[in-house]
């Protein structure tokens, strides 16, 4: 029987290309580049499927451009670059990598917004640039974490995780956002309160954002939600980029309407809002969420799991419906 040709449109793992090629012809891209979107396409072409992850553009113009295509697996949980109706409209089955990143990247989140509450990063500066002369009762002073009202947007699994972390590790009420509300034996242990997303914006100390994102959810945190915060809050975005209005956040930081941000995800990363550069008040990290060796490689195992299952005629481990 012809061995099905795939392509790894992403420098990964070795063992994990190797895994792939006692099933298939593999095309990888052994090198730690993007490929522009004609040569991906063009690479794209003839193969039965594809191992890609969150940044590669496969839109409907690579659909129809591909009409050999049967399975796209990404290594990412999140698949805003994937235009999944038009996949299914063709025939193929689209999976993405939930689960095994959940705790990587609440563990993340979490301390981002430590962070940027007790403001390490700036402190750090702050001492290598050799200004530190003198302990003073101001210096550097932040917000506390333990005890303040921790808000969520998007109470997924990581949203969770993070609850879980606030409300078990550090004794924090939680409030959340979120189209549905979680199941009350999900609520319970955490004491977690569904509030209206003006009530979250009003209320919360601490904000994480991990909304995935779409175009209901572009720009949900914008200036009018920005002046709903508390002055002393903070802000946490570990979701994507176009979540968050990035010049209106950079605006209000640097008019302290809050007090900081997180930020791990960008619009138009790995561009950044020249303005988020030049501030003191926002930690910004080039989206290493889930970044741990062990999860990374967890990621990309199940997207070449999902790639072999659905190749090989059986249903996806993790499939994404439009
Ligand atoms: C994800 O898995 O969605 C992470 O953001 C990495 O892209």
């Amino acid at each position: 029987m012809t061995r099905k040709a795939i392509l790894v449109a992403r420098h990964i793992f070795p063992e994990v290309r190797e895994r792939l090629a006692q099933h298939f012809d593999v095309e990888a891209n052994q090198e730690p580049v993007d490929w522009p979107r004609d040569e991906l396409i063009r690479r794209m072409q003839g193969k039965a499927g594809a191992l890609v992850s969150s940044t590669e553009p496969l839109d409907a113009g690579l659909v129809a451009a591909c009409p050999t295509l049967r399975a796209l697996c990404s290594m990412a949980v999140g698949y805003n670059n994937i235009d999944v109706a038009a996949c299914t409209a063709s025939g193929i089955v689209v999976t993405n990598a939930p689960d095994v990143l959940t705790e990587t990247t609440a563990d993340f989140g979490f301390g981002l917004m430590m962070a940027t509450a007790r403001r390490i990063a700036e402190g750090e500066r702050f001492l290598r640039s050799g200004r530190w002369q003198r302990w003073a009762y101001d210096m550097l002073v932040g917000a506390d974490v333990h005890g303040a009202t921790l808000g969520i947007l998007g109470m997924g699994r990581i949203g969770q995780a993070i609850a879980r972390r606030g409300a078990l590790g550090f004794g924090m009420p939680v409030i959340y956002h979120n189209r549905s509300r979680l199941a009350p034996e999900l609520e319970a242990p955490l004491a977690a309160r569904w509030v209206s997303k003006v009530d979250l914006l009003r209320q919360a100390d601490h904000l994480v954002i991990v909304v995935p994102y779409s175009s209901a959810s572009h720009h949900a945190i914008g200036a009018p939600e920005l002046a709903l915060m508390k002055p002393s809050a903070t802000l946490t975005n570990i979701a994507r980029g176009g979540v968050v209005d990035d010049a209106a956040l950079a605006q209000a930081l640097a008019e302290r309407r809050i007090a900081a941000a997180g930020l791990d995800v960008f619009e138009g990363e790995p561009q950044v809002h020249p303005a988020l550069l030049d501030l003191p008040n926002v930690v910004l990290t080039p989206h290493i969420a889930s970044a741990t060796a062990a999860t990374r490689l967890r990621m990309a195992r199940l997207a070449a799991d999902n790639l072999i299952a659905v190749l090989g005629g059986k249903p996806p481990l993790t499939p994404v419906h439009a």
